[in-house]
């Protein structure tokens, strides 16, 4: 009997290798593979594409005997969670042995290089901006225009990068992929570099994802006669967040300390060691073989909606009974996400809010859910796609302290380059403590007229430190030399916006 079992972080986070060693002591073929993205499940076991899950070693006798039908989840494809999604860059996801360079190739594996490799380099470039891919990492960029100008550049020598540099909390995609389909990343990354006339292309990827690592480097060994003449290397980064933005990624890259430059110049025309440098997220990178695959730059741009074309691998986590990643066109409501495929939250209480988009994300109210997931839609509501990570809170949560948390993060990440993120992030706590500490007390402002769906007994705020705090959000947002300060306003004032009476503080007596 063949049994598969996912050899993803997360799954031996949760004993997966425990559970693959029972089987193999029994006798049977355990396949290590790539993990199907339902991470309650994990570790998922697989028989014939029947699934068990969770399992723990002792069940492995019964799902041996064809039983254990209390955690049977019936055919894995058929599982509502697999069933609804359109799974174009995680398409292998829960199919293939992530480093079987067989299994790739059996599954359309370097379909999209072969092909790129008999067209103009200018004709890739031309279905890369006509898929409408936009860059994934969060600006939404057009990926095509970026590789347009890489091409066009006169410098004879040029860089590929890949963003791995995975930092937002409640975001995985890039580390499953990296993990489960490396393959796809290394193809994507040779078809860009076909495409703009690079010689070298480095995947840059943070020391908390070890087994990433491990497989690219193995699956680059295995490649390596496919791509050739292109050189690819995995560089790994020391743990600062601001290393994920492109400049202080390309700085650590070049061996300095990771400090944002400023723009222009962009690295598309001065990147890594001054040479013109496509910057891509890993999930924008993965794109690309299917893209480049007859037919799929016209199967692409038909998906999602508005500008928004293609799908998207959104990342469920938080509090929520089942979290995972779920591909799905652009357009689909977080009603949907967290309702309908999440199940709501773990704990069963209320949700309250969800953080989009990471620690520099905007929280959204339930009454906002039904925003479509669009990069446009969702600028008009002062918030971000960004990486497409969603985490869910419950109403225990206090959006005060989240508040507080967002100025924190900024303050200790900030690479201190420019005075709104490097002092403003310290001064933002501050105000923030004021606030939840009554603050001064005269000067205060009743709380209903201003707050959303304000309850009659909404009480008051200290009105100087909050009209302070808009406006070093101003100031953050609109000075700020790159996204992290010029984003940490979002959780702060949509929080302070929906959940005006968070800022008071547990337990605080209102002033
Ligand atoms: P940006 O808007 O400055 O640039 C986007 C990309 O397009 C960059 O690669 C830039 O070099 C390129 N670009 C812009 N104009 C171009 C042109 N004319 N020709 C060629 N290339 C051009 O945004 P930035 O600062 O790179 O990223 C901000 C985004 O990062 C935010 O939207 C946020 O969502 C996201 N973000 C993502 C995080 C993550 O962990 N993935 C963490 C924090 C923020
Ligand atoms: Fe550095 Fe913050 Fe300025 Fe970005 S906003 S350049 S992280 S100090």
């Amino acid at each position: 009997m063949i049994v598969r079992i996912s050899d993803d972080a997360l799954a031996l986070a949760c004993g997966a290798d425990a559970v693959a060693e029972a089987f193999a002591k029994k006798g049977h073929e355990v396949h290590r593979v790539s993990s199907w993205g339902m991470h309650w499940l994990e570790p998922l076991v697989e028989v014939n594409g029947v699934g068990w899950g969770p399992v723990t070693t002792d069940r492995v006798d019964e799902i041996c005997d064809g039983k254990a039908d209390d955690i049977c989840i019936g055919p894995v494809e058929a599982h509502p969670f697999i069933a609804g999604q359109q799974r174009l860059t995680f398409a292998r996801a829960g199919k293939t042995r992530p480093t079987s360079i067989d299994d790739y190739e059996a599954t359309g594996g370097w379909e999209g290089w072969k092909r790129a490799r008999t067209m103009d380099p200018a004709d890739i470039i031309r279905e890369v901006t006509e898929s409408g891919l936009r860059g994934r990492g969060g600006a939404g960029f057009p990926a095509g225009i970026k590789w347009k100008t890489v091409a066009d550049a006169k410098n004879p020598r040029k860089y590929v990068v890949v963003n791995a540099d995975e930092g937002d909390s409640g975001t995985f995609a890039d580390r499953m992929l990296m993990e489960g389909d490396p393959f796809q990343l290394i193809e994507g990354m040779a078809i860009a570099a076909y495409a703009v006339g690079a010689q070298t292309a480095y995947i840059y990827t943070r020391s908390e994802y070890p087994h990433a690592i491990a497989k690219m480097e193995e699956a680059i060994r295995k490649a390596a006669p496919i791509i050739s003449p292109l050189h690819m290397e995995v560089r790994t980064g020391a743990g600062a967040y601001v290393c994920g933005e492109e400049t202080s990624l390309l700085n650590s890259l070049e061996g300095k300390r990771g400090e944002v430059r400023a723009k222009p110049p962009l690295p598309a025309l001065e990147g890594f060691m001054g040479c013109p440098t496509v910057v891509n997220n890993v999930l924008t990178m993965a794109a690309i073989p299917h893209i480049l695959a007859e037919g799929g730059a016209e199967e692409y741009a038909k998906l999602g909606i508005d500008r928004s074309k293609g799908t998207m691998p959104i990342q469920i986590a938080g509090n929520i009974k089942h979290g995972g990643l779920y591909e799905v066109a652009f357009g689909i409501p977080l009603s949907k996400l967290i309702y309908d495929i999440g199940g709501g939250t773990q704990s069963g209480r209320p949700v309250k809010a969800v953080q989009v988009g990471g620690p520099l994300g905007a929280y959204i109210h339930p009454d906002q859910f039904d925003i479509p997931f669009d990069y446009e839609a969702y600028a008009q509501a002062d918030a971000l796609i960004g990486h497409a990570g969603i985490t869910v809170f419950d109403d225990t949560a206090d959006m005060g302290a989240m508040a507080r948390f967002a100025m924190e993060f900024c303050a200790a990440e900030s690479c201190g380059k420019c005075t709104p993120c490097r002092i403003g992030a310290v001064r933002g706590v501050e105000i923030i403590d004021r606030i939840r500490h009554g603050g001064r007390k005269r000067d205060t402002i009743e709380l209903a007229p201003v707050m959303h769906n304000a309850p009659k007994d909404a009480g008051r705020l200290p009105e100087q430190e909050v009209g302070l705090l808009t406006d070093l959000c101003e100031t953050m947002k609109f000075g700020s030399l790159c996204a992290l300060g010029g984003f940490t306003p979002y959780p702060v004032m949509s929080a302070l916006k929906h959940w005006p009476e968070d800022f008071f503080g547990k337990g605080q007596e209102q002033k």
